[in-house]
C-alpha cells in the first residue's frame, strides 16, 4: 500500500502577489474550485493508498487542516517544520514519522512513500495513476524512482535526468487502460542546470525533466540520506524523537530541527545516489511555476486572454489578469501579466515573470 507524503512547504514567490508568504499558491484555487493542495490529494481517488500525510510549516497549520476537512480526508496526519529546511529534511521527517508509525503497530513493512508537491496541476489523472502502478514494483526492488517529463524548452529550474539502459519489470500486469511505458536506470542527475547546459540536454533527447514526484521505500531513502548527507539525516532522526504523541498535530523539535541544513532532496540524494529509475510521465504536467506557466495551462479567451474577476479587455491580447477587488480593465497592449489584489498590484511583461522573485526578495529586505 502506498504511503503518500505531500509537500506542502514551499513558500511560491514566483507567483506573488496572489502567492504569499502566509497563503503559498498550494493552497489557493489557481485552476478550478479545489485548492492545489486539494487536487494533489484528490488525485489520487482510485489508487489503493494510506491517508495521505502533508508535511509543511508550523504557520500554515489551521490552512492545511481546513482544507483536508473540506474533502473529507484525515487531519491528524499533519507533520508540522517549525521551519522551513527545505525537501531533503521534509521527506526526512515524513519517512521517520511513518516508520515510528509502522513500528507502534507492531509491524516490519517498510512504507512505500509515494512523495508529491501539492502545487503541481496534473491534467490525464489515468496516465499520472499509471505511471504511479508502473514505478510500484521497481520501488519495491529498492529503486528510487523519479517520473521524467520530456522537456519542450531549457528550463533552467527544473532537474534533468538522463536515462541509461531500460529496466525489465515482469513484475507488472497489464489492464487494458493502462498504456505504459517503458522505464529507465538513470546514469545522472542534475538539478537546475545553466542555460548552456540545459540547452545540451533538452537537443540530446537522452534526458527527462525531474517531475519532482517520488517513489522509494522509506528505509531506501533514509539509507541513501546517510550516506550522502549524514548530518542532515541525524539531525531529522533526532528532531522526530522528541515528538510528542500527544498533541493533534505531529510537530517537529524547534531547537534540534533548527540546526539541520537547508537542502533539497534534488541535491543531497537524487544527484548522488546510483539506485534511481525514471519512468516517464506523460500526464499534461506543470509545476504552474510562474504566472506564465498558469496562462499556458488556463483556458483562454479567443483573444488569448486568461481573466478571472472582473476584467474588462478592449483589443489586448494573450495576457493573464486577476481582479482580486473592484474593476481591471486593459487597452490595446498585449502579452502582460497583471494582477491585482486588495494591497498590491502587479504589472509584468510576460516573458519577465521570473523575474517577481526579485520583487519579493526586496519586500523581504525593506520589511
Ligand atoms: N514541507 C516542506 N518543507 N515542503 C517544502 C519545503 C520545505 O522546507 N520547501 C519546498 N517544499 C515543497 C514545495 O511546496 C513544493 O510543493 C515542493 O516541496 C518542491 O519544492 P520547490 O521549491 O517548488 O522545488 P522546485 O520547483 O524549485 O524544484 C523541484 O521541482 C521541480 C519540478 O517542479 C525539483 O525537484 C526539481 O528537480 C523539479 O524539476
Ligand atoms: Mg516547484
Amino acid at each position: 500500500k502506498l504511503h503518500p507524503v505531500i509537500m506542502a512547504g514551499g513558500n511560491g514567490s514566483r507567483l506573488w502577489p496572489l502567492s504569499r508568504v502566509l497563503y503559498p499558491k498550494q493552497f489557493l484555487a489557481l485552476n478550478g474550485e479545489s485548492t492545489m493542495l486539494q487536487e494533489t490529494i484528490e488525485r489520487l481517488n482510485g489508487l489503493a493508498c494510506d491517508a495521505p500525510v502533508v508535511i509543511s510549516n508550523e504557520a500554515h497549520r489551521f490552512v492545511v487542516a481546513e482544507q483536508l476537512n473540506q474533502i473529507n480526508s484525515l487531519s491528524n496526519n499533519i507533520i508540522l517544520e517549525p521551519v522551513g529546511r527545505n525537501t531533503a529534511p521534509a521527506i526526512a521527517l515524513a519517512a521517520l514519522v511513518a516508520k515510528q508509525k509502522q513500528e507502534a503497530q507492531g509491524s516490519d513493512d517498510d512504507p512505500l512513500l509515494l512523495v508529491l508537491a501539492a502545487d503541481h496541476v496534473i491534467k490525464d489523472i489515468s496516465a499520472f495513476q499509471t505511471a504511479i502502478k508502473q514505478a510500484i514494483p521497481l520501488a519495491e526492488k529498492d529503486y528510487l524512482v523519479t517520473f521524467g517529463i520530456v522537456p519542450s524548452y531549457p528550463e533552467t529550474g527544473y532537474g534533468y535526468i538522463k536515462r541509461a539502459a531500460a529496466i525489465e519489470d515482469e513484475g507488472y500486469s497489464q489492464t487494458n487502460s493502462d498504456v505504459r511505458e517503458i522505464s529507465w536506470k538513470v546514469d545522472g542527475f542534475v538539478e537546475k542546470p545553466d542555460r548552456e547546459t540545459a540547452e545540451k540536454y533538452l537537443n540530446s533527447g537522452e534526458y527527462y525533466w525531474n517531475s519532482g514526484m517520488f517513489l522509494f521505500k522509506a528505509s531506501r531513502y533514509l539509507a541513501e540520506l546517510q550516506t550522502f548527507r549524514p548530518d542532515i539525516y541525524h539531525a531529522c532522526r533526532e528532531a522526530v524523537e522528541k515528538i510528542d504523541p500527544d498533541l493533534d498535530f505531529i510537530r517537529v523539535n524547534e531547537a534540534i530541527f533548527s540546526r539541520c541544513p537547508d537542502e533539497s532532496v534534488d541535491y543531497a540524494v537524487m544527484e548522488k545516489t546510483r539506485h534511481a529509475a525514471v519512468v516517464p510521465l506523460d500526464a499534461n504536467w506543470s509545476d504552474v511555476g510562474s504566472w506564465s506557466s498558469l496562462w499556458d495551462i488556463s483556458e483562454k479567451t479567443a483573444q488569448g486572454n486568461v481573466l478571472h474577476g472582473d476584467v474588462i479587455s478592449h483589443d489586448s491580447n494573450n495576457s493573464y489578469v486577476f481582479a482580486e477587488q473592484g474593476l481591471v480593465s486593459l487597452v490595446g497592449v498585449d502579452d502582460l501579466v497583471v494582477v491585482q489584489t486588495k494591497d498590491a498590484t502587479l504589472v509584468a511583461r510576460k516573458d519577465r515573470v521570473q523575474d517577481i522573485k526579485k520583487v519579493v526578495e526586496q519586500i523581504k529586505r525593506d520589511g
